[in-house]
């Protein structure tokens, strides 16, 4: 404990997702507000394990609050997923008086938040991840500006496929989630969403852009889930524009996914996460996430977030399908 103050640590771990800064932000910000210090651990659970920590304070935080990515870096670390990195991360969190420790990112981040927890470690989740893959939030931070990006490319690409008379496959992230997919499929007009959970063929998308043809629309959009059964380029070299009538490109919208300044719901979601979680601290919590439970943020057990999938609403899916027409 430095100067007899409550000290709290705060990592960003796993992808990295547009407001996270914006939660470092809050979390210092009202740490400071309640008399504690804030170490910034670097890289992730990678610094935690090395003792790769710096002293935090309200200008180290100033300026970042509409920038993408993470200044506090992030990293996938394969040490911490082992007891033996565990161990050493907890003996560099006591040698730097580091009280507790507020985690910031996805499903893999959270079991190593959970794992921390168990062996005592003062604990608090935030969700952060473009997927929205988290199970006990509504929404994960990055999500919503990630979907306005899909979404602005998605505009950009039909007006080009309108112009040429093309079917264009658009392949976004979500490696086990159609979520990000089936949102913005609806949110596009897109004629057709392919997702990891649920199954589909190549033929039955080489159909449904021959019939969106056949109905006179101008263009055929396809989602295509990061995820789903079909490689995006596999879909493309089925399609034949003398069976289907459009000619067909295709974008992989990849890490441009990820970056850029968070949107005001995201920038909004963050810092009210990241207050959250110093509340917690300051209330004896410990050991949760905090979680989007319709308007409210709520805490809940970490165990219970990493023991449960969260599973996409089959309604949104459908929803798109309708709307197709
Ligand atoms: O953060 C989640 C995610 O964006 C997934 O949708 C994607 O599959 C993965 O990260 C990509 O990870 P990396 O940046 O390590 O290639």
């Amino acid at each position: 404990m430095k100067n007899n103050k409550f000290t709290v640590g705060v990592l960003t771990s796993g992808g990295d997702a547009p407001g996270m800064n914006a939660a470092i932000r809050a979390v210092v910000r009202t740490a400071l507000a309640n008399n504690m210090n804030v170490i910034g651990v670097k890289h992730g659970y990678e610094g935690l394990i090395k003792g790769d920590f710096d002293d935090l304070d309200a200008r180290s935080v100033g300026g970042i609050l509409q920038r993408g990515g993470t200044i506090l870096l992030t990293s996938r670390s394969k040490e911490f997923m082992e007891s033996a990195g565990q161990r050493e991360a907890i003996r560099k969190m006591n040698e730097a008086g580091m009280d507790a420790l507020v985690v910031i990112g996805g499903e893999g981040s959270m079991n190593g938040a959970n794992a921390l927890s168990k062996q005592g470690i003062k604990v608090i989740g935030l969700p952060g991840s473009i997927d929205n893959d988290i199970w006990g939030t509504n929404l994960a931070i990055g999500t919503d500006t990630a979907m306005n990006t899909i979404m602005e490319a998605v505009d950009k690409l039909r007006d080009t496929a309108s112009s040429h008379q093309r079917a264009f496959l658009i392949e976004t992230m979500g490696r086990n989630s159609g979520y990000l997919a089936v949102m913005t499929g609806i949110a596009c007009g897109a004629e057709m969403v392919l997702i990891p959970e649920v199954p589909c063929t190549a033929e039955e998308v080489v159909t449904a852009v021959e019939n969106a043809y056949k109905r006179g629309k101008t263009h055929a959009i396809i989602i295509n889930a990061e995820g789903s059964a079909l490689r995006t380029t596999d879909i493309a070299a089925k399609i034949d524009e003398k069976d289907v009538g459009f000619s067909t490109r295709m974008t992989i919208l990849g890490h441009i996914q990820r970056g850029g300044s968070p949107s005001a719901y995201d920038r909004l979601l963050a810092s009210r996460m990241g207050v959250k979680a110093v509340e917690a601290l300051v209330e004896g919590i410990h050991g949760v996430m905090t979680g989007l439970k319709g308007k409210g943020i709520d805490f809940i057990p970490l165990a219970d977030v990493i023991s449960n999938k969260r599973k996409i609403n089959m309604e949104y899916y459908h929803m798109a399908k309708v709307l197709a027409r």
